[in-house]
């Protein structure tokens, strides 16, 4: 049985936690493996309507294991908060684990993050607010607070002294901001660490058993590749990599172990937060996108930048990730419009290019060269068979596959599980 990495191909919100949730019934495992609340999964199934941060999307299949991998940085309210809304909803997170390695939002990072936020003024990244770019600095920096550090009270108060010490220190005399309590803090993450304790496990060791038996195995990306500090828009990135070779750090594996990794699209682009957006349409079109497919983060409820389907960065997404194959979801959104465009390359400074610049001064001037197509201007909610899509529509999906030079397997034309085409198997 293979391990398939199933990422966000574009800027984030491309729809991963209905095919996640979609996939995962076959899955033996779903691991997490980057980000943290930052990212917004959702759900609809029959318990109802959820909006995930951090439990992995196959908690709904009582014989899924969900780990909360290590390259994910986690915020422990948020967790608890989560686990008991899904529990009141009926859903059984007993078999939810999260690894002792992970990292641990604390107040400081939260704090941190709108103040540095609020400290660039008009060149504001315009993150979550979740603390997360702050907690992975820390990782780096070797000054972070890990899951597994709560389960020893001692040991965690003497981590904490010093970092907090110094943590306050940059509140207090770079920010004007007042200090935190070093006897708060420790109560509260000990409360935590007490709750947490049963879940917390070697993840490594449960993921190489799993591999071991042979069972399916899904890595769960958050965000998107656009995002990535290294192959994104850089800085107006996320901390974090949701790349598929995040999901072999984040998750505890080798690279030889990933069989599949599927991308998942939107059927045109949206964005939020700041940084370059090369088809970014600012017109009347965006606006009845983002009104049409209600485009507001689940996270945040900000209103998400649209535009149409870039086949440039989408071609980059698909090489650094090396995808197998792709889902496209929100088909269904661009049923009204009589005309459709893709972008086949940019126009940089009289020169026409096909490759995403790294950096984002060029990216910035790059303009989109559109390749018009016709719309369908028919509904598709209700179509299950591939050969029943309208032809135009079928004609954009094949535009789509030979600008990625990668095949699409399912196309998702509404939010529920059953409004989903297969169009070719992923494994
Ligand atoms: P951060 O991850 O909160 O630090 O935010 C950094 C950038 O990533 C901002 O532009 C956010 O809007 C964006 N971002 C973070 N998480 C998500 C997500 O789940 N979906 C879409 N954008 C996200």
């Amino acid at each position: 049985m293979p391990v398939i990495a199933i990422i966000g191909a574009q800027w984030g919100d491309e729809g991963k936690g209905k095919i996640v949730d979609l996939l995962a019934e076959k899955a033996r495992v779903v691991v997490r493996f980057s980000g943290g609340d930052n990212a917004g999964h959702t759900v609809i199934n029959h318990y109802g309507e959820f909006g995930l941060h951090l439990v992995p999307s196959g908690i709904f299949y009582p014989g899924v294991t969900c780990i909360i991998g290590n390259g994910v940085a986690i915020n422990p309210a948020v967790l608890i908060g989560e686990t008991a809304q899904l529990n009141q909803k009926g859903v059984d997170t007993s078999s939810l684990f999260i690894s002792d390695r992970a990292h641990l939002i604390m107040p400081y990072h939260i704090l941190l993050d709108g103040l540095e936020e609020q400290s660039r003024g008009g060149k504001a990244i315009g993150t979550t607010r979740k603390g997360i770019g702050p907690a992975f600095t820390d990782k780096t920096a070797r000054l972070g607070i890990r899951v597994g550090d709560l389960l020893d009270r001692e040991a965690f108060l003497e981590r904490l002294r010093p970092i907090l010490e110094y943590k306050n220190t940059i509140l207090t005399k770079i920010y004007g901001a007042d200090p935190l309590s070093l006897d708060e803090i420790y109560r509260q993450y000990c409360q935590y660490g007490e709750h947490l304790a049963p879940l917390i496990r070697e993840t490594t060791v449960m993921l190489a058993r799993a591999l071991d038996r042979n069972e399916l195995v899904m890595l769960e990306g958050a965000q998107g590749t656009l995002l990535d500090p290294d192959f994104g828009t850089y800085p107006y990135t996320t901390s974090s990599s949701p790349l598929a070779g995040g999901g072999c750090l984040g998750a505890g594996l080798g690279p030889t172990r990933i069989d599949r990794v599927l991308g998942v699209f939107k059927a045109y682009c949206t964005r939020v937060g700041s940084g370059p957006m090369p088809t970014e349409l600012l017109d009347t079109t965006g606006g009845l996108i983002r009104e049409r497919a209600h485009e507001y983060g689940t996270t945040t409820g900000r209103a998400r930048r649209c535009g149409w389907f870039d086949g440039v960065a989408a071609r980059f997404s698909t090489q650094v990730n090396g995808l197998t194959s792709i889902a496209i979801t929100r088909l269904d959104v661009l049923d009204t419009l009589p005309q459709l465009k893709i972008c086949v390359g940019y126009k940089l400074e009289g020169q026409t290019i096909d490759y995403f610049p790294g950096s984002i001064t060029s990216l910035d001037r790059c303009q989109p060269i559109y390749e018009e197509l016709p719309g369908w201007q028919s509904p598709t909610s209700d179509i299950r068979d591939y050969e029943k899509l309208p032809a135009q529509a079928k004609q954009y999906i094949a535009r789509l596959e030979e600008l990625t030079s990668c095949p699409v397997s399912i196309i998702s034309v509404g939010a529920r599980r059953e409004e989903t085409i297969h169009k070719a198997p992923i494994l």
